[in-house]
């Protein structure tokens, strides 16, 4: 077998003729789509694998894959990918809005998920992220972050047919599917977990096995700690006294990208997933996925270069599947993820984090600063907007930002861990620490966003929190994502303590069941959850109906108010000015502070018309959306 080259040109023919060997000719579409992308896929591959003796080899594997995936795929998918070939921005809508939930906790099953299609309507819902589905291990799954096989859904909540026909008629209500692409590690119990620990040849390699601590001990010295609660460091140690890479849970096996072998499985994963009808895979712990002794192990070059790899193959196969990058690290790095060649979707987590600052702190300064400074992203592709995920929240943001007014980063760390536990005097938020590390001093929180925002300790100020914290992640440009019962006020749910599979991780204090009290009451204005329904809703259909909502062009505006938060949106004849009152008081913005524009305003929740003349009064915890016209 010969090995790879340096030029595409030199390898193009033998690996159309291996793939041709593999799964026949391929039809006209797919050899269009194999010469375009052919010449990003093949010099990735080089940069990765081209020491290897394999190389070349696995990429002739790749691409045949990649045309039996083509071929096998629905014509109803195919259909759609045309659809997304002519509107290739139409995650950049005004129309776009999120959902997320998990499966059995919401929903019982699959079939319980159909069933709420209509009030995914009714919400507006364009998008549904349901967290994780597949097989894995009984017990502690991580919440099923623990995979054991891409190809079947856990049976406790259906088949894998149930997954495409639910796709299907998501996709004729308009709504999108996402589901989670673990792909930098699998559980113990997936087979190749199993072949990898019998050293079952082709297997060996899947996975990064030690025969004693030497290279862990070296690793360790460079890489932190994830889930201390769980094993210190990043390896645990096999009944056979062998050591394996496990960055999260001792059952959650890294695996080994430097293997090409192990990018060809994967690459089949996701190409099946494509074919179920999955629109957006959301690409879990992108940082993780390559390792480089000496270094932190997160963020290296390569594992931008394996996103690049994973999406040049789609576009030969599934052209309209987009990625979500899931990376929980400091602002410089989460952004490197983002562009139409690797992620055209992120997690926002900056503005997540800064968000609950901000209401802590009653200063909308660290938030206003990373709106003006790292909001700005590559044209056609979008933040996923999120007051909370079923993470933890931790303070993600760069310590250098903050120096700038003077914040020390690792105190002010530590008190935001006290205020939203509930250890700072006068907190109104009821979280719950996670992974509290004596060692580092890191930490960080959990707890739904009713809880955190004071609705649990009946604080007065906690359903416009809750409101206020969705209305700027409504407006800051992207797409919104709602953790599903976030939207009737679920609070806290304590009972995870009693089961022995869930007690050890507070990530499950904010993962209660469908709140199904809350889901009657929504109408009822006399509850919170009728309060922070109506609230939510209103701002839902308010952005539906503002274009100047759609991409994520975004321009800070100086409030001169110092619990006041400030941006515009531009429109093509006007624009939406948003201001948020982070403090408890009545905020005032004075006339000459808004003499920039005319007067009369257009309130875009309410529909009613403002006079700017004599300034602008903001509510505690109150925000405005104006439609404005520069003078
Ligand atoms: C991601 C998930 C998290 C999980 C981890 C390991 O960060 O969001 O829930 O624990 O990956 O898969
Ligand atoms: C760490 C990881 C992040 C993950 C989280 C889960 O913060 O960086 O990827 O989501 O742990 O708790």
């Amino acid at each position: 077998m010969p090995r790879l080259t340096a030029e595409w040109t030199s390898d193009i023919d033998e690996v159309r003729r291996l793939a041709a060997g593999a799964v026949g000719e391929p039809d006209a579409a797919f050899a269009r789509r194999f010469a375009e992308h052919f010449p990003t896929l093949h010099p990735l591959f080089v940069q990765l694998y081209g020491t290897r003796e394999d190389g070349l080899e696995q990429l002739a594997a790749v691409v045949a894959e990649a045309a039996a995936s083509w071929n096998a795929r629905p014509l109803e998918l195919k259909a759609r990918d045309d659809l997304r070939e002519q509107n290739p921005e139409w995650y950049l809508s005004n129309q776009m809005l999120g959902g997320v939930c998990y499966v059995d906790r919401y929903a019982g099953d699959l079939q319980g998920v159909r069933e709420q299609i209509p009030y995914f309507q009714e919400l507006g819902l364009t998008y549904l992220h349901l967290m994780p589905l597949f097989e894995s291990p009984e017990g502690n799954s991580d919440g099923g972050y623990a995979v054991s096989s891409y190809r079947h859904v856990n049976p406790a909540l259906g088949s894998m047919d149930d997954l495409a026909s639910l796709a299907a008629d998501l996709r004729l209500a308009g709504i999108s599917l996402v589901v989670d692409f673990i792909f930098n590690h699998t559980s113990n119990e997936h087979e190749w977990a199993k072949k990898a620990v019998a050293g079952e040849p082709g297997y060996e390699d899947f996975y990064l096995i030690f025969p004693d601590r030497t290279m862990p001990d070296e690793y360790e010295k460079t890489v932190r700690e994830i889930f201390p609660d769980d094993h210190p460091g990043s390896f645990v140690q096999l009944p056979d006294g062998r050591w394996i890479w496990a960055t999260f849970y001792h059952f959650q096996w890294d695996l080994n990208y430097a293997n090409p072998a192990v990018f060809r499985a994967m690459a089949g994963e996701m190409l099946f997933l494509a074919n179920r009808g999955v629109e957006i895979l959301r690409m879990d712990a992108v940082a993780f996925i390559w390792k480089q002794l000496g270094t932190a192990c997160e963020s290296l070059p390569e594992a931008h270069l394996l996103l690049r790899a994973f999406n040049a193959v789609l576009r030969m196969a599934a052209p309209s599947l987009l990625f979500k990058s899931e990376a929980i690290v400091h602002p410089d790095e989460v952004v490197e993820y983002v562009s139409l060649q690797e992620c055209q979707l992120s997690y926002n987590p900056l503005q997540m984090a800064l968000t609950w600052e901000a209401l802590a702190t009653r200063d909308p300064r660290l938030l206003q600063q990373a709106l003006e400074r790292r909001h700005a992203l590559p044209a056609g592709t979008a933040w996923v907007n999120y007051v909370r995920s079923h993470d933890d929240i931790g303070w993600t943001f760069a310590d250098e930002d903050a120096a700038e007014f003077g914040i020390d980063g690792f105190s002010h760390r530590r008190f935001l861990n006290d205020f939203y536990v509930g250890r700072f005097p006068g907190s109104f938020a009821r979280g719950v620490p996670f992974q509290e590390n004596p060692k580092t001093g890191d930490a960080r929180i959990t707890g739904t966003t009713a809880s955190l925002a004071g609705i649990e300790a009946r604080d007065a100020g906690g359903v416009d929190r809750v409101v206020l914290a969705h209305a700027i992640a409504l407006s800051t440009g992207g797409v919104p994502l709602l953790y599903l019962g976030d939207e009737v006020a679920q609070l806290n749910d304590y009972s995870y303590v009693d089961d022995e599979a869930t007690a050890g991780d507070s990530r499950w204090v904010h993962r209660p069941k469908r709140p199904q009290q809350r889901y009657a009451e929504r109408s009822d204005a006399a509850t919170d959850a009728g309060r922070v329904f109506r609230g939510l809703t209103d701002l839902i259909r308010a952005r539906q109906g503002t274009p100047e909502f759609a991409g994520g062009e975004l321009i800070g505006f100086d409030a001169k108010h110092p619990a006041v938060l400030g941006f515009q949106r531009p429109g093509r004849d006007a624009l939406i000015l948003v201001l948020a009152n982070v403090g408890d008081d009545l905020a005032l913005i004075d006339p000459r502070t808004l003499s920039g524009f005319h007067a009369d305003a257009i309130d875009v929740v309410t529909g009613d018309e403002v006079d700017l003349t004599h300034g602008l009064a903001l509510q505690p915890h109150g925000y405005a959306w104006l439609r404005v016209r520069s003078l």
